[in-house]
């Protein structure tokens, strides 16, 4: 086996809760996440001559040793002193840096391919360990699943094998802005201190009445369970999030929510139909839209 293409799939956050800060610097989460079927395509191909190369299209991901498919590619290499090289190619349709962890995605889907590719026979527990060296979204898509817990960074993760046959419909906004992610953990980190017991972590939310709720399907109450703590710290920058939520609110979607730090906004839909007319509604107002539902 020379050549290898996966399809690398975004994530959503369905609830996401930042607890504290940590002396790492990063800061301790209760996230649920939700993978979607909106995707990219990663083709690898080996090289005998140990070099790494990303082939592109997109404008918008770096070609260098800072895109995190290099690195995770560069990381396996170093770990297991590897001789071999490889080609990945990525064809890009998940929004970058929009809160949908298509960068995290990519590099997962490397980690699982080279595995395959360069015979490594790394369990799967090893690949999230290696991935959780590249950033804190990578280990949950290493785990085949469609809804998982996750604690610590974000990176410790617990499938939800419970909810594997439960598929939600959506719409996804995504505004023309980058957000940086760091920055928004920053701000989160100033609004906190300014606010000793800070409205951004004093609202009652609770991860297992959503969890709940999602088990019977039931839309009304998994919309009333959404919650991220940092949509008021992103909302508060980038106001035309606001404006998105006021939107598809109007269109008749009770469930409307940030995803990670932003900017990205999903829409919970009861059908395809209504995903589909909530999505045309929103092109017609110039917005860059996706449809589609949990794979
Ligand atoms: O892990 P990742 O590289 O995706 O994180 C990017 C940045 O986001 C970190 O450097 C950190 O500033 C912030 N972050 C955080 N706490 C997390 C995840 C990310 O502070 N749980």
């Amino acid at each position: 086996m020379d050549k290898l293409t996966i399809n690398s799939y975004a994530k959503l956050n369905l609830y996401l809760r930042v607890i504290n800060k940590r002396k790492d610097g990063y800061h301790n989460l209760e996230t649920l996440f939700e993978r979607i079927n909106l995707s990219d395509k990663i083709i690898l191909e080996r090289r005998s001559d140990g070099k790494i190369k990303i082939l592109s299209g997109s404008p918008d991901i770096p070609k260098d040793e800072t895109n995190l498919a290099y690195r995770s590619a560069a990381l396996l290499q170093k770990k297991l002193k590897l001789s071999e090289g490889v080609n990945i190619t990525i064809k890009k349709n998940i929004p970058v840096a929009s809160g949908m962890g298509g960068g995290s995605s990519n590099a997962a889907s490397v980690l699982i391919g080279l595995n395959r590719l360069w015979r490594l026979k790394l369990s799967r527990l090893q690949l999230a360990r290696i991935g959780g060296q590249i950033g804190s979204d990578v280990p949950f898509f290493i785990y085949d699943c469609p809804f998982a817990l996750a604690g610590g960074r974000g990176d410790k993760i617990k499938p939800l094998n419970y909810l594997r046959a439960i598929r939600l419909w959506h719409i996804l906004v995504v505004p023309k802005i980058r957000v940086s992610t760091p920055l928004i953990y920053k701000k989160w980190d100033e609004f906190t201190k300014n606010n000793q017991k800070s409205s951004l972590t004093s609202r009652k939310s609770n991860v297992n009445i959503l969890l709940l709720a999602l088990k019977r399907r039931d839309l009304a109450s998994i919309s009333a369970g959404l919650y991220n703590s940092l949509a008021p710290v992103t909302t508060r920058l980038y106001p035309e999030i606001t404006v998105v939520i006021r939107h598809l609110t109007d269109l008749g979607l009770k469930g409307n929510l940030m995803s990670g730090s932003g900017p990205a906004v999903f829409g919970i839909c009861s059908s395809r139909k209504e995903a589909q007319a909530v999505s045309k509604a929103m092109c017609k107002r110039n917005y860059r839209v996706f449809w589609g539902q949990t794979f």
